[in-house]
């Protein structure tokens, strides 16, 4: 069939199986491009098929040679109607690691489950042995809790205040001026039941009671800072205090390691347009000024430039920097002064007339069609491709 896109609000409907073929293409390209990193060898991604995950996938198998275990939650194609695209990153990605010689297996279906623990850690058994490292990389909006079957769903809200400020629809370029509604109730709890670190450290404390983790164990997941610009949303609003947890949770996982020499780390990533970035009032204005001042600096990156210089220069460093609460800082040049004046100057200016000149509107917007294998570049639209597409290892 001929898959065109079709978007509803902050998503899209359709999906394109080469054009996500090429996308992990060339992050496989990009990784081998920068030679090999000495890290670990048997590892498990969970949240493999998209965004930071993908990538940290990719650069596992590719720039480390290790074998995969993906876990994830996925829409499969069914006739005449385009899989969701973390499946047909998937499947290229298992194409290209077995092409390579590499072991490469997926899971899909709900991580927060005691399910899907068991059929991954069943696999690990049967086919790993032991793991070295575990990347958690899940960003989703609702998690049943596997214990007590409560459904719990996160909000993007602020705390305390009200919150008004400029946005935009990076579909049509519109600024406008956004209201959002403090927290209220349980708003704030529920936001850390789905997005803290509970489920990692249960994922961790399953493995190890299975004693599947090997001598020097190592597990990351992923965090966000940003500036003050989009504070009260962010790292002041609901979704912070889920960071806040996850970060601490960090060293509770340290902790329970200390047997095994294990660690665990927070990485604070890069804002980047991905699925979850796109669905958050406030961040895709801040991010199309920052794309601007970024690329015109020549220090943009997207997810695969951020994970491989997250494992180059910080994880396999002979000496791994982090700041003052022990947090991994890969958004160090998002974050750069100059960088973030630049940010602020521009968004006073920005306007419906005047964004297309002083953002990355274009930037983001390929971007985000991106995500779903659309307007990628080398892939040929007008064919007719097969979305019948299978994962070769899956589960
Ligand atoms: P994403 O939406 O691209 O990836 C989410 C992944 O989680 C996908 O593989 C999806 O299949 C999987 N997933 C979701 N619900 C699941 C479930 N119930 N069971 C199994 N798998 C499930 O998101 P992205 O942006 O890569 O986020 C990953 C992490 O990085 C999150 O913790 C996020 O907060 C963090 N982060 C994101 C930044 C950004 O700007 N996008 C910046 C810094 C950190
Ligand atoms: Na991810």
């Amino acid at each position: 069939m001929i898959i065109e896109p079709r978007t509803r609000g902050f998503i899209c409907l359709t999906s394109h199986p080469k054009g996500c073929e090429q996308n992990v293409i060339d992050q496989i390209e990009y990784v081998k491009s920068k030679g090999t990193i000495d890290g670990a060898k048997k590892v498990l991604v969970i949240g493999a098929s998209t965004g930071f995950g993908l990538a940290s996938r990719i650069t596992s198998a590719f720039g480390s040679g290790a074998s995969t275990i993906g876990v994830f939650f996925e829409k499969p194609p069914s006739e005449g109607r385009p899989a969701s695209p973390g499946w047909y990153n998937s499947a290229a990605f298992e194409k290209e690691a077995n092409k390579a010689g590499l072991y490469a297996k997926s899971i899909n279906g709900d991580a927060f489950s005691n399910e899907i623990k068991k059929q991954t850690l069943d696999l690990i058994k049967a086919d790993l042995g032991k793991i070295d490292m575990v990347i958690y990389s899940l960003a989703s909006p609702v998690r049943t809790h596997p214990d007590t079957g409560v459904k719990y769903k996160s909000v993007l809200k602020p705390i305390g205040g009200k919150f008004q400020n400029k946005t935009v629809d990076f579909h049509t370029g519109v600024i406008s001026e956004v209201s959002i509604e403090p927290a209220q109730g349980d708003d704030i709890e529920n936001t850390v039941a789905v997005m803290g670190g509970e489920d990692w450290k249960m994922w961790i404390d399953a493995l190890k009671k299975e004693e599947l983790l090997s001598e020097g164990f190592t597990t990351i997941a992923y965090s966000y800072i940003g500036p003050s610009l989009t504070e009260a949303v962010y790292r002041k609003g609901t979704i912070g205090r889920a960071k806040d947890h996850l970060e601490s949770t960090a060293f509770a996982i340290t902790d329970s390691l200390k047997p095994l020499n294990g660690n665990a780390y927070v990485s604070v990533n890069k804002a980047l347009v991905t699925q979850a970035s796109s669905a958050i009032p406030v961040i895709p204005l801040y991010i199309s000024l920052l794309y601007k001042v970024m690329k015109e600096e020549g220090i943009h990156e997207g997810c695969i430039e951020q994970i491989q210089r997250l494992f180059q220069d910080r994880l396999y460093a002979d000496n791994m920097p982090t700041d003052d609460q022990g947090r991994i800082r890969i958004d160090d040049w998002e974050m750069r002064d100059d960088v973030q004046a630049k940010v602020a100057e521009l968004w006073k200016l920005a306007t419906t007339e005047s964004l297309p000149k002083i953002g990355d509107l274009k930037g983001y917007e390929k971007d985000f069609f991106n995500l779903f294998g659309f307007m990628v570049d080398g892939v040929d639209y007008d064919l007719d491709v097969n979305e019948m597409v299978e994962i070769p290892g899956l589960q």
